[in-house]
């Protein structure tokens, strides 16, 4: 590379945490990519970020090199002091390790009659109007009700009203800071209280945590629960094969992260797949006649429109990147959603075609790859699948109404904040 292009390509960067990029993603990726320097550095905000598949897939894959002790968000964190996405091995194996005990696919698996009822109840509510903003009414709660319902909630209050709605205006709260820089950081509380309505679901939100916390141990005190009556109890009993137990500040920030991991992006992809869907009439067809075809369109629109943008890393000895020398202990972007548009990986990446080969598809770095990779993707396509199957059973010539608005709110996520759909009554 001359040194002339090396200059062009290090004033490149866009601003992944604008509301632009968030509108024209797609165009900036493929800008990106057609450079053939798929990585960037923002000036503004001192750090780098990755687009392309493969580098991508190897910095997630080496995770002695390329470490989340500082978190996942673009400010640094105290290192190790947070749960899951914020550590790195041996605590974060003896996490998981903990956490394959209480969540699990049997788990997962056993809610889904109760969200096929709860998606049920909520359609009955707006059914007879012909249309509905989907994406407020169902997509946002839905997640949230789904978290709720896990762990087991119900037993300390009311989760078909109020709580959904709490949980998912506080899981959006939390995600809005995933790209604030370091300096707003020391800011965050004033940020979340910034809405107020935001305020008081994280406050309420948080304090259902704690209480049902103490409901657990209470219970498992009195034997009137055992480690098999909900996660928690079961979190609260497991140990790792050395004895090592979660504490309690470790539970409830496990709990914190499940609200943010469980709720906003599932959010982001049932849109994403109904807004794909409705736009593609012809595919919607051939899933009409051939469900085994929903599976197919779930990768492919994970592939496409990657519910998370993208997540921090931390780089433990100097590298290069590209262009880029990227000294010690720098922040790196691993941009999910650029690396899914590659075309050195996916031909005509920009279009959605569920006929690809699903064994193609699933390649998609979405859910992340290596040893963070989601706990929770299973439970996010079970929840895709009830959604894409209500479309299909409850409504007659089903269209979007009018131009859905993209979510600006928290730019770590990409989709949508109102999707209208309308249909024949
Ligand atoms: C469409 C929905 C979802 C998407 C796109 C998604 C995506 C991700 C991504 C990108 C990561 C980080 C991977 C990495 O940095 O390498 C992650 C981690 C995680 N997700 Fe999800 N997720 C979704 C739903 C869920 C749900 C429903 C749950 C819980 C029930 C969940 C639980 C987790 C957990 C516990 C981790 C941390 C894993 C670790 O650090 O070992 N996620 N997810």
């Amino acid at each position: 590379m001359t040194n002339k292009e090396k200059q062009t390509k290090e004033h490149f960067c866009p601003d992944f945490r604008s509301d632009s990029f968030l509108q024209n993603s797609k165009k900036v990726f493929k800008a990106m990519h057609d450079s053939g320097c798929p990585f960037a550095f923002s000036e503004k905000d001192q750090y780098y970020a990755v687009a392309s598949y493969d580098e991508a897939r190897e910095i997630l894959g080496d995770h002695d090199r390329w470490e989340n002790k500082y978190g996942a968000g673009l400010s640094y964190s105290h290192p190790n002091c947070d749960v899951l996405l914020g550590t790195d091995p041996p605590l974060h194996t003896t996490q998981v390790n903990i956490l394959a005990k209480a969540f699990n696919q049997k788990k997962y698996h056993e809610i889904q009659p109760a969200l096929e009822t709860y998606i049920q109840s909520q359609l009955q509510s707006w059914y007879s109007d012909g249309q509905v903003d989907i994406q407020r009414q169902l997509f946002k709660v839905l997640p949230a009700y789904a978290l709720c319902t896990l762990l087991g909630l119900g037993a300390i209050t009311n989760i078909e009203k109020e709580w959904p709605e709490h949980f998912a205006e506080a899981a959006i709260a939390i995600a809005e800071e995933l790209y604030q820089p370091q300096d707003t950081k020391a800011e965050k509380i004033t940020t979340r209280a910034a809405r107020p309505e935001s305020a008081e679901s994280v406050m309420k939100s948080v304090a259902l945590m704690r209480e049902f916390i103490g409901y657990c141990k209470d219970g498992m005190r009195s034997g009137a629960l055992d480690e098999s009556s909900n996660p928690v109890c079961c979190l609260l009993t497991t140990c790792d094969s050395d004895g090592f137990l979660l504490s309690e500040e470790d539970i409830f920030g496990v709990l914190n992260f499940l609200l943010l991991a469980a709720g906003t992006s599932t959010t982001i992809l049932l849109g994403n797949i109904t807004y794909r869907l409705l736009s593609n009439p012809e595919q919607f067809e051939l899933i009409k006649n051939d469900r085994r075809l929903v599976e197919h369109a779930i990768e492919e629109t994970l592939r496409i429109d990657s519910p998370i943008n993208g997540l921090f890393r931390t780089n433990r000895e100097e590298e290069t990147l590209g262009p880029y020398t990227v000294k010690k202990d720098s922040k790196i972007l691993m941009l999910f959603s650029g690396a899914n548009l590659d075309p050195k990986t996916f031909d005509a990446p920009d279009t959605f075609n569920i006929l690809r080969e699903l064994s193609d598809i699933k390649k998609h770095l979405s859910f992340g790859y290596g040893i963070h990779y989601c706990r929770g993707a299973e439970l996010s396509k079970i929840q895709a699948r009830c959604v894409v199957n209500m479309l299909i059973d409850n409504f007659i010539d089903l269209k979007l109404i009018g131009e859905p608005i993209i979510q600006t709110r928290a730019p770590a996520l990409n989709g949508f904040e109102s999707l209208t759909i309308g249909w024949v009554v």
